[in-house]
């Protein structure tokens, strides 16, 4: 080892022992003969002192140091005077006085901050993602993911589950984004997909007999990126047989639990996480993943706009779409400059409109569509909203789901300026019974609210024949702070019932046979009862470390346009490799 000890180890008990300390310089400072640097290294920070006095050789070799090069000292710890001790800093009771001095390497001057918390312009931390990686808070982020996945892997080995690693090369397995593709050299044609999870595989695993299985598993998938979704992500992939619904909750809530509890140092609201149906949530936060750090529920005012001379309302409730209300505490006063940007929020959902309403001191009403209510139906709404004096009410009018959306992007917007989502806090919540299908009317054919795996409850499933739109499944999903952290469902295990919501979604049995084919035929092989989970590993520790977006938390993330700007990937390849793989570029793009 070219190091006796760490820069976070040393303490006054080593006080008087001779040592070698290697690492990176944070910072340097000169005083007199004196030379002070910080070194770092993964553990902490030591001070080192060069006296030109006692070491002039050491002294001459310091000069020529800056920020970032890498060094190996060699000298005896310190006790520090009293008034030179730093109760920031673990070590900071000591420090290092160097007679031998070896530069390991030197180092360019860095074109980002290392130590300290400024904040970094995004590209070049991408650019320069091993100097970025340097820096305090991403140490603490990795530290604390592969703390997560440790006691991930504890938990689990400990209850019997093994972890099994499934392929990455294979064939489509749809999780509702575009698969990425890898052509086959030695079939010319055809190509392997990137699993967008190992739903199938994992499936296959249950048939095989392995009853617990879980795996730390690459999920790749090709859609719009946002803060908390990457083209490749993590789950912590779960399954287990002869299981409920109630079994898998109840595993995952003990997990969760125990991680945040483990490794991070934020509180969790609450104990158990409470329970809301899908429809429960719509209802009253607009979203199936509502951040329940904080009430502002939606209310329903369809009845009471509709008796209104608003026509924006009336012909809304004609059409038998919905009016719907938040009620933004404390806002009456807003400008018309404000009220302007939440408009553009609602926009930007989907909605035609925003009215709003303020709720004078006197409880009357303020509006431009005050006009439209008698002051009895407007004493109506208001009380219906629960809006008090001080109150600004916002209301849309259109097809639910874009009243939803549109509220429920407003209500995170709130929860934000007024402060009432507490970034200590972790608030867990199950979302279950959600319908089997959503109706896709671009494709004029039904979705699964899921996956196509997923099992309708067992009373709906003669639904299937008559009324798909009706019928519920076994699926739920766990959400934190208006995240949706891990997905999962009981599973079908049967051929026909599979082969049945293939053909609800679309695939003709054809097709159906030809993409899906050995997982059908395994169900003919004595599949047992089965379901699973996946938690998004990289939401969960985002939420953890408290930050903003998954990219903080993954070493080596791609872009917001699914670019490594680091390594410049995706690139061109040599033309003798597109020959190998039979791939002719379309004549409009320059290789
Ligand atoms: P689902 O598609 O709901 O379920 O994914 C499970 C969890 O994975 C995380 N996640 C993502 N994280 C980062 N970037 C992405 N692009 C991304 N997409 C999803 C989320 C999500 O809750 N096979 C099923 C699971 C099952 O049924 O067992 C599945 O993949 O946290
Ligand atoms: P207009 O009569 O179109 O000028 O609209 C009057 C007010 O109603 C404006 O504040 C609009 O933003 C609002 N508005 C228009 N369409 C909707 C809608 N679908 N839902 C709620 N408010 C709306």
């Amino acid at each position: 080892m070219l190091k006796t000890h760490t820069c976070g180890q040393l303490r006054t008990e080593h006080t008087g022992q001779r040592v070698t300390l290697a690492g990176w310089v944070n910072r340097r400072r000169e005083h007199g003969g004196l030379i002070f640097i910080d070194l770092r290294d993964r553990w902490g920070i030591t001070q080192v002192v060069v006296d030109a006095n006692a070491s002039p050789k050491s002294h001459a070799v310091m000069g020529d140091v800056r920020s970032e090069y890498v060094l190996q000292v060699e000298g005896v710890v310190k006790a520090r005077e009293p008034e030179n001790i730093n109760p920031k800093v673990a070590t900071g009771e000591i420090e290092i006085h160097v007679d031998k001095v070896t530069i390991l390497n030197p180092a360019k001057t860095p074109p980002l901050e290392i130590s300290g918390e400024h904040e970094v312009n995004e590209e070049v931390r991408m650019r320069y993602r091993y100097l970025d990686l340097r820096r305090p808070r991403m140490q603490r982020n990795m530290m604390m993911r592969y703390e997560a996945l440790r006691f991930i892997r504890n938990y689990l080995g400990d209850r019997g589950f093994v972890e099994i690693e499934t392929p990455i090369l294979f064939k489509s397995t749809p999780e509702g984004a575009r698969d990425y593709l890898v052509p086959s050299r030695v079939h010319p044609g055809k190509f392997y997909a990137l699993p967008q999870s190992p739903q199938q595989l994992k499936q296959l695993l249950m048939v095989a007999g392995y009853e617990r299985y879980f795996q730390v598993a690459r999920c790749f998938r090709d859609e719009d990126q946002r803060g908390d979704r990457q083209p490749e992500f993590t789950q912590l992939d779960i399954e287990m047989s002869f299981v409920e619904r109630e079994d898998i909750l109840q595993l995952l809530e003990e997990l969760v639990t125990g991680m945040v509890e483990t490794v991070s140092d934020k509180r969790l609201a609450r104990k158990p996480f409470p329970r809301l149906s899908c429809a429960e949530a719509q209802e009253r936060f607009g979203t199936d993943r509502p951040d329940l750090r904080f009430g502002l529920e939606l209310k329903d005012v369809s009845d009471i706009a509709g008796r209104s001379q608003f026509k924006v309302f009336t012909t809304t409730i004609e059409a038998g779409n919905k009016v719907r209300a938040l009620v933004a505490p404390g806002c009456a006063a807003y400008s018309r400059k404000e009220i302007g940007e939440l408009e553009e929020i609602v926009k930007n959902a989907g909605a035609k409109g925003l009215a709003v309403i303020a709720v004078e001191a006197d409880g009357t009403a303020r509006s431009s569509i005050a006009k439209f209510f008698e002051d009895d139906l407007m004493a109506e709404l208001i009380t219906a909203t629960g809006a008090q004096p001080g109150d600004l009410i916002l209301i849309v009018a259109d097809q639910l789901q874009i009243v939803n959306e549109a509220l429920s992007t407003l209500r995170g917007e709130f929860g934000t300026r007024l402060k009432l989502t507490n970034p200590e806090e972790m608030c867990f919540c199950w979302i279950i019974d959600f319908p089997l299908f959503v109706w896709n009317a671009e494709e004029n054919r039904w979705d699964p609210s899921h996956h196509m795996f997923t099992s309708p409850k067992p009373e709906d499933i003669h639904l299937l024949d008559t009324d798909p739109g009706a019928a519920y499944c076994q699926q739920y999903d766990l959400v934190c702070n208006g995240y949706e952290v891990a997905g999962g469902s009981i599973r079908i295990h049967d051929r026909i019932i599979q082969e049945k919501i293939f053909s609800l979604i679309g695939l003709d049995i054809e097709q159906a046979r030809e993409r899906f084919g050995h997982i059908l035929e395994a169900f003919e092989y004595g599949a047992p009862p089965h379901g699973g989970i996946a938690p998004g590993i990289d939401r969960l520790v985002m939420l953890m470390a408290g930050e903003p977006n998954i990219r903080e938390v993954i070493a080596f993330p791609k872009s917001q346009r699914a670019a490594d700007l680091m390594a410049d990937a995706p690139s061109t390849v040599e033309s003798y490799q597109l020959e190998e793989l039979h791939i002719k570029l379309a004549d409009n793009i320059e290789q």
